[in-house]
């Protein structure tokens, strides 16, 4: 299965020119699942709950879940991407998966990072799993990989590929990431914006660095700072394999009855 992401730096507010720029960089791509950063379309550094509200969109038939959708039909490639959802008066940091064949699922942002707090609802939705090509996929947003709980619940429930869009500010998920795959046995497909965001004396500086990780801990592919799309080639079935050794496998050996004690 090929698999990969899109790392670009998102113009403020500006939704015509962010899809303008996702469509060209993605011009002679050919994958079965791409990843884009969080809040692509929008931007990340809001100033206002007013302002989030008049970008906010509904996960589908909205301009940016109408975009992917017709992408995802041209290019028979199912995405992932974080968008900022309006559902009647609630926003949330929410991401959508979209097959050629229309909405798989949407998960909206567990754990808020620093002002987002000011801006968005916590997400509702949980941990789920959906599937495309009868491979499992689970769906973290940005600050959710602080919390382990959130990719170990995914991948007690089966999932096989994390998908992960980002708006990266601090430098320490890239490398988590490594010890994330390994102790869940997933693979991790990391989807971060890079460039830097400066508004009414707000400035936010996005780390790059975009990453797929293999359920061995091995970094496949990572990026730099640019604009930039990857493709690898990964066999997902090996994320069904959970045993260490002969003698360890890291879900059944859980012990599940010592923890929170
Ligand atoms: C983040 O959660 N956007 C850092």
């Amino acid at each position: 299965m090929k698999v990969g992401f899109l790392q670009f730096s998102p113009v403020f507010g500006d939704k015509n020119k962010n899809l303008a720029t996702v469509e060209k960089l993605l011009r002679g791509v050919d994958a079965d699942i791409i990843v884009l950063p969080e809040l692509f379309s929008t931007g990340y550094t809001f100033l206002s709950k007013e302002e989030v509200t008049k970008l906010a969109e509904p996960g589908v038939q909205s301009e940016t879940s109408n975009f992917i959708l017709s992408l995802s039909k041209e290019k028979n490639c199912c995405f992932a991407y974080g968008f900022a959802e309006k559902d009647n008066q609630h926003l949330y940091d929410s991401m959508a998966l979209i097959s050629p064949d229309g909405l798989i699922g949407v998960y909206r942002k567990a754990h808020l990072f620093f002002e987002e707090k000011k801006f968005f609802q916590p997400g509702d939705t949980g941990f789920h799993i959906f599937e495309y090509k009868n491979v499992k996929l689970g769906m973290l947003i940005c600050f959710d990989w602080i919390y382990p709980e959130a990719m170990r619940t995914l991948s007690i429930k089966g999932a096989q590929i994390i998908l992960h869009p980002a708006n990266l500010v601090t430098p320490y998920c890239p490398d988590a990431m490594i010890t994330r795959a390994l102790e869940n046995r997933v693979f991790i497909i990391l989807a971060n914006r890079c460039g830097e965001e400066e508004r009414n004396g707000k400035n936010n500086k996005f780390i790059g660095q975009s990453e797929v990780v293999s359920p061995q801990g091995k970094i496949l592919v990572r990026v730099g700072q640019e604009e930039c799309v990857k493709i690898v080639d990964i066999d997902p079935s090996l994320a069904l394999n959970k045993k260490f050794n002969q003698y360890n496998d890291l879900l059944i050996d859980r012990r599940e009855h010592l923890y929170f004690r």
